[in-house]
């Protein structure tokens, strides 16, 4: 039900000619998989409204990131389109049984953006990987650099929940209508602004920077944007809303490491590479400062990197700046 016909099959076109699914064999199975995941989106978006009902401002988001795990993992096995599942919310992966094995390893982030409910958007973060081995699936099939994902996206459960994905040829959004319980095609080939002039940043870790980073972000502060605009600040602290503004309205988002996350603090599995691939399929650029997101071959499944992403110009800059001279 994630598409309907015709919008099922322009997607299918994109995915279809893009490289990243060259191999053409298994675009049902993975449509399969992306339906399935769809499935878990609204299933977690309705609990996360519920939740907000019956717990008013109740902090407590335990039982809800129980809940989104354990809904994610039974919708991908129930696919049977997966073989290896990783979670932020489990220390290792999960390999399926081979009576429900499929061709696809995934990494999910299955809620992100939870410390503060109800008052933060919430989301999900995935990325789909073919299997690399031929037999049974084995770590190596999740420890791959984000280039060769064949699929990646993310949810919102804001004012309305959405789901935006890309299968390497484009970054589709979808919203749910309520009436339906169906997601609609309502962002079709997002195209990220070239530069952007609103900038992403947790300035509370200013003492914790680095001094070249404290640098970069005064020039953020009293320069103004690329398109000649005053710079904004916006800031959700919810990494998936905050890419979502940036993916529809331009600028950066920014995450580096400091005294407390001396590696950064996003994950690169299934929270940065998933939306670098979005960001780059839209036309924007995903970096950690210093390198290409997409590029990096994870060591273990939890590692974390610095985060630079957005539009191209402004990313660009950045890596500048970081460089330097
Ligand atoms: P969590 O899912 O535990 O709420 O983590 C949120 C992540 C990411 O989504 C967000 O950008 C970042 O942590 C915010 O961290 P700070 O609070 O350090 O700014």
């Amino acid at each position: 039900h994630l598409l309907s016909t015709h919008r099922r099959l322009h997607v299918l076109e994109g995915a279809e000619s893009s490289n990243a699914t060259a191999e053409k064999d298994g675009v049902d199975d993975l449509i399969m998989l992306l339906a399935s995941i769809a499935v878990a989106v609204k299933s977690v978006g309705s609990a996360v409204r519920r939740r907000d009902i019956t717990h008013g401002s109740g902090t407590e988001s335990e039982p809800l990131e129980r809940l989104a795990n354990e809904t994610w993992i039974d919708c991908l096995l129930y696919s049977q389109r997966s073989c290896i599942l990783v979670s932020e919310d489990l220390e290792n992966p999960v390999v399926v049984e081979s009576n429900m094995q499929g061709k696809f390893a995934v990494v999910f982030d299955p809620l992100t953006g939870r410390s503060y409910p109800p008052c933060q958007e919430m989301g999900a973060i995935f990325g789909v990987f073919r299997q690399m081995s031929g037999g049974s699936p084995v770590i190596e099939d999740v420890m791959q650099p984000g280039r060769q994902m064949v699929a990646a996206g993310y949810a919102l459960y804001g004012a309305c929940t959405v789901l935006f994905l890309s299968l390497g040829s484009g970054v589709h959004g979808f919203t749910l209508d309520p009436a339906l319980n169906e997601f609609i095609l309502t962002h079709e080939n997002v195209r990220i602004p070239y530069c952007g002039h609103i900038y992403s940043i947790n300035e509370g870790y200013c003492s914790l920077w680095k001094p070249e980073i404290r640098e970069l972000i005064s020039r953020f502060k009293t320069e103004v944007s690329l398109n000649g605009k005053e710079r904004s600040l916006r800031y959700v602290g919810s990494m998936v809303a905050d890419v979502h503004r940036t993916l529809l309205y331009g600028g950066i988002f920014m995450y580096f490491a400091h005294q407390q996350w001396p590696n950064g603090k996003l994950k690169l599995l299934y929270e940065a590479s998933p939306l670098a691939f979005i960001i780059e399929q839209a036309g924007g650029k995903a970096s950690t400062g210093l390198e290409r997101i997409l590029d990096i071959t994870p060591e273990s499944v939890h590692d974390r990197i610095q985060v630079v992403i957005g539009s191209y110009e402004d990313v660009e800059l950045v890596e500048q700046l970081f460089k330097g001279p």
